[in-house]
């Protein structure tokens, strides 16, 4: 438990630039410790010396590999430069990258962002410092899902750990690692925003390029909620997104320590709470 809390508590400070703190970040030895978190802790999208953001050439990744747009999508892409002044279109940087790896199969490829800097008027290095600032543009190759876990700490705090463990056993990999088919990529994300229904994942889906592209929140997760979503897609089907457990965030249960409880019913607040009021740290 210590050192789960020493590995939150350095991943928060690490993302700030408070430099009395330094000496603490030095003092701090998680990485060293073995076990599943932390061979994950290696591939947090805020490692800025990772793999991810250093570009090396490869056979299907350099300056020669084709990148086409068609034309429906400089239709697309025209449409988000319009929304900027003529002067300023490198403003449209962000959304036609979002686009552009989007039909790139869910990652930027080298020759793709430098389509982007021609398209956008801008030196090809402006283009790269917003693909390698962003962690929701990936320069290496990725499968046909996303699988992103949400990290943050409400999530982290309701079992977003176990979540990360059983997929990374149940697809054989760890964070940042692809599966030997190409379908599933395992990854982490900072808050997604669901964090009344933690903990949650987010799937993207490259399968159907620009026109069938989906992203969408699978939320109150248990760790075999987790797998059956993997499974049904595995087997083509649509698994149900949001809540596994209620429609909306209505409060209906929650999940404590993997487990769905419902809800005991309604309170006035006035009388004793419906337990269980305190967690232990050591079972999430
Ligand atoms: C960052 O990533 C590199 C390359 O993947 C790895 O060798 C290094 O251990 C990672 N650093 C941290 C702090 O996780
Ligand atoms: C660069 O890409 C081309 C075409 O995709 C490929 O044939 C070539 O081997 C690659 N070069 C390197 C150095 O990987
Ligand atoms: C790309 O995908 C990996 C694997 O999901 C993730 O860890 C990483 O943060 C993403 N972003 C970048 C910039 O590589
Ligand atoms: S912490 Fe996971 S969605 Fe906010």
């Amino acid at each position: 438990m210590m050192r789960r809390a020493a590995l939150l508590a350095l991943r928060t400070i690490s993302s700030s630039t408070n430099v009395a703190l330094m000496p603490l970040i030095a003092s701090c030895k998680p990485l060293e410790s073995s076990g599943t978190s932390s061979s994950s802790w290696k591939s947090f999208a805020t490692n800025s010396t990772d793999i991810f953001n250093t570009h090396r050439d490869l056979p299907h990744n350099n300056a020669s590999t084709p990148f086409e747009v068609s034309e429906a999508n400089m239709k697309r892409i025209n449409e988000i430069i319009a929304r900027y002044p003529p002067n300023y279109k490198a403003s449209a940087v962000i959304p036609v990258l979002d686009l552009v790896q989007q039909m790139n199969g869910g990652w930027l490829s080298l020759s793709a962002m430098n389509k982007v800097a021609q398209i956008l008027d801008m030196q090809e290095i402006r283009v790269y410092e917003v693909a390698s600032f962003y962690s929701m543009f990936n320069r290496t190759k990725i499968g046909k899902y996303h699988v992103m876990v949400c990290g943050t700490t409400p999530c982290r705090l309701n079992g977003a750990e176990k979540i990360e463990e059983a997929l990374s056993s149940h697809l054989g990999i760890h964070l940042g690692e692809t599966t030997s088919d190409g379908m599933f990529t395992l990854g982490e994300m900072e808050c997604m925003g669901a964090c009344v229904n933690a903990p949650m994942i987010a799937i993207a889906d490259y399968t159907k390029g620009v026109e069938g592209f989906s992203y969408i929140y699978y939320e109150d997760l248990s760790p075999t909620d987790a797998i059956n979503i993997i499974d049904t897609i595995k087997k083509g089907g649509k698994p149900k997104p949001g809540s596994q457990h209620r429609s909306k965030a209505e409060p209906a249960g929650a999940m404590i320590s993997g487990t769905w409880v419902p809800s005991t019913g309604m309170t006035t607040l006035m009388g004793p709470l419906p337990g269980p009021q305190c967690r232990d740290l050591d079972k999430i």
